[in-house]
């Protein structure tokens, strides 16, 4: 049996060393990889490197003479399964957007009929570009996937969207095309022999059902008018796409929202904090583990008007509100046997202390706080900063009062954070409660 072949064309940019990386995951997960270079990434890597990994000739220009292939783009773009670029840069994007075609890498684009992925990484002003972002988007209506860059500190020293995405998640993605299972690291398919879809990343929440709140709330006053807080559902449905790549089923229930939701997730739409709790309470049966993301009014209008309220001349008006009933107190008290429940904390201060408080009085396993307040946290960023508290492990009694453990996160990517907020509930779901350990020796 032969293995998958992948061509990683490898572009002009700080994170062209990343791609070393990804060409050793695929190696490991039994693919068999040839690198393509363009000019400006051997400013970077040398393709001496690639060629010592891979026992191949690297190639970056077809009319070099020392390339043993005479006709290289049209050979290596017909072997390959995938064309995986990695790190790809706003040029490239525009030359494969345009079927410009003035070098090898370029030319392999308009050569190949295999699947395409680009995982992109530059300067948040050049990703954010008019011309960039129409690019990619020409590129994903011609069926090209993309790993879209991450937030965080770039090399520029700025903060924002660009830094190339983790490299286990871009090899996960690009065996998810080639629906190579994770398990099978090592393994020898070819793609008339694929094996069922795979999720698009590693397995370990399979068999979980998580459902997530998403999103704010929008309490109406008035047909016209409603109160409603500044929570984009950017957090929410980074947890959701996470929770999907590692084989859980997802059911998000999303409030107000403009974020595109990921696929394969399925979206209840539950606006106001009342609608959200009913359409929680119906789902909660099915689900396993529970997280509340949604930032969820605390309070509504007690009485809103069927009609558009007049301004009659009033300089001041009187809304009266009433609490609303709260979601994940009410999750907790109901939730079945070996549920795991996880809130948020949104604090301005005392952050880990309201958190811990939260924790015990509605008896949580694991709560995320926040500090709205710190740059790059909070609403509406594609960055997080937060401190996980989770009920230590062994511990059998969620919200008890035993210490939870403190992880103090720096400021990340919210998917990263997600990333973060899954593991501990795996560790949770693996770990043995105090009380059966002890029943167990005695
Ligand atoms: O959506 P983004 O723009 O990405 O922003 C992310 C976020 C800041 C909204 C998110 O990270 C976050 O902190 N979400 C929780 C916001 C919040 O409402 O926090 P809280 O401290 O008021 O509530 C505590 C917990 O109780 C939360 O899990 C909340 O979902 C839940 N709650 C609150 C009130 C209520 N009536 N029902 C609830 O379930």
């Amino acid at each position: 049996m032969g293995k998958y072949k992948i061509g990683l064309g490898v572009t002009g940019g700080i994170a062209a060393y990343k791609a070393i990386e990804v060409m050793r995951l695929l190696q490991k997960a039994g693919c068999d990889v040839s690198v393509a270079m363009t000019r400006h990434a051997t400013e970077f890597v040398r393709p001496l490197t690639f060629r010592a990994l891979t026992d191949k000739h690297v190639i970056v220009d077809d009319y070099d003479p020392a390339n043993p292939d005479p006709i290289a783009h049209i050979n290596f773009s017909q072997e390959i399964d995938l064309l995986l670029i990695v790190p790809a840069t706003a040029n490239i994007i525009a030359k494969f957007a345009n079927g410009i075609a003035d070098d090898f890498l370029s030319s392999t684009y308009l050569a190949s009929t295999a699947p395409v992925m680009i995982a992109p990484a530059m300067n948040v002003t050049m990703w954010e570009q008019a011309a960039t972002q129409r690019n990619i988007e020409r590129l994903k209506a011609d069926g090209v996937r993309f790993v879209e860059p991450v937030a965080g500190e770039l090399a520029c020293k700025t903060v924002g969207t660009g830094k190339l995405e983790d490299v286990e998640n871009i090899v996960r993605q690009a065996l998810a095309v080639l629906s190579v299972p994770p398990a099978v690291a090592g393994g020898v398919l070819r793609p008339s022999e694929k094996a069922p879809p795979a999720t698009a990343g590693g397995t370990d929440l399979a068999g979980e059902h998580i459902l997530i709140t998403v999103g704010g709330t929008r309490e109406a006053i008035d047909p016209v008018r409603f109160i409603s807080n500044h929570s984009s559902g950017k957090m929410g449905f980074a947890v959701a796409a996470a929770a999907r790549d590692r084989g859980a089923k997802v059911t998000v229930v999303a409030g107000a929202t403009l974020v595109e939701p990921p696929e394969n997730v399925r979206v209840v739409r539950a606006i106001s904090a009342e609608e959200m709790h009913a359409a929680v309470m119906k789902e909660l049966p099915e689900a396993t583990v529970f997280i509340g993301s949604a930032a969820v009014a605390d309070y509504a209008p007690a009485n809103a008007s069927g009609a558009k309220i007049k301004k009659d001349g009033r300089d001041f008006m009187i809304l009266e509100l009433k609490k609303t009933r709260d979601i994940l107190a009410d999750v907790a008290k109901n939730r079945t046997a070996n549920m795991i429940v996880v809130g948020f904390a949104a604090e301005t201060n005392d952050v880990v202390g309201y958190a811990r408080s939260k924790m015990e009085k509605k008896g949580l396993d694991i709560v995320v706080a926040n500090d709205i307040t710190a740059k790059g946290a909070g609403f509406n960023t594609d960055t997080n900063i937060a401190t996980i508290l989770t009920r230590a492990v062994g511990s059998a009694n969620a919200g008890s009062s035993d210490i939870p453990v403190e992880i103090e996160l720096p400021l990340m990517s919210k998917r990263e954070l997600a990333d973060k907020i899954l593991d501990e509930i795996i560790k949770l779901r693996n770990a043995v409660p105090v009380n059966a350990a002890k029943s167990g020796n005695s």
